[in-house]
């Protein structure tokens, strides 16, 4: 049950299917409603079907992502673009490379830029130029984080270089040959640029998210657990499988 007082509505769903399928249709309304609507996009293990979902439609011509614009939420700094683990090559691979996207519209941060402050300013401009970002995808962590907005980010924090959390890095090592190489920075979008999102929608699937879901919703807003401070914005949908609901689906 739901017994805080803020706007966050819960879409509990059978499973991850379902989940992807219920995002999918999110973002195909919304790039129907406006053929130029910009895009917030996340990497990681939880937006991979429904990216998997957008180019099967987008194939057979019931979605169209011809003049959409595209910001992710992050990426690794020392990280090439075409680095197998980039979260450029991740987009390409998993939705840029099979839709009609017009590939100058899609934003990630530059992780090899030399002067990362100014890539951030830069990034900042840029959805500020696109007229800010309409409907913005996020994942969560296991210790609430939001892009890479660990725990102790600052409600108004801004794109910026940050550390990786041990978790993180032994989470994400996952994806690389070891934990050695797994990038110890990264640039992200602050919870600031997040909340500037007209729309968020936020999902998670699998228990091992059911403890980051119950703090998100029912706990207090804290930067100790970024995703929480959700709360404090207008339009936020949070789509989980019965898994990562856990006694909230009750
Ligand atoms: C991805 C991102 C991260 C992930 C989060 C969950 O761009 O910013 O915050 O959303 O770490 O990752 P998965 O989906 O792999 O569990």
């Amino acid at each position: 049950m739901n017994q805080s007082n803020h706007p966050i509505k819960l879409v509990v769903l059978e499973d991850p299917l379902a989940t992807a399928k219920y995002v999918a249709d999110l973002f195909c309304d919304a790039m129907t409603e406006n053929t130029s609507c910009v895009l917030g996009l996340a990497t990681g293990g939880t937006p991979v079907e429904t990216y998997r979902e957008l180019s099967e439609r987008n194939r057979k011509e019931t979605c169209d992502f011809s003049s959409v614009i595209t910001f992710n939420l992050d990426e690794y700094i020392g990280l090439e673009p075409r680095h197998p683990q980039s979260f450029r090559r991740f987009m390409q691979d998993h939705l840029f490379d099979h839709v009609n996207i017009n590939l100058i519209n899609t934003h990630v941060p530059d992780g090899m830029a030399d002067d990362v402050n100014e890539e951030c300013a830069r990034y900042e401009n840029r959805i500020r130029d696109a007229g800010g970002i309409d409907l913005q995808l996020l994942g969560i962590g296991h210790n609430g984080h939001i892009a890479f907005n660990e725990p102790g980010s600052p409600a108004d924090s801004r794109t910026r270089k940050v550390a990786l959390t041990d978790e993180t890095i032994e989470k994400n090592a996952r994806f690389f040959d070891s934990v050695a190489d797994v990038p110890r920075e990264a640039i992200t979008m602050g919870i600031g640029t997040i909340m500037e999102a007209k729309r968020i929608v936020l999902m998670a699937t699998g228990e091992g998210k059911r403890e980051a879901i119950r703090k998100m919703i029912n706990g207090p807003r804290t930067p100790d657990s970024p995703a929480s401070l959700l709360q404090d914005h207008a339009n936020v949908t949070v789509v989980v499988d019965r898994a990562a609901a856990g006694e909230l689906a009750k």
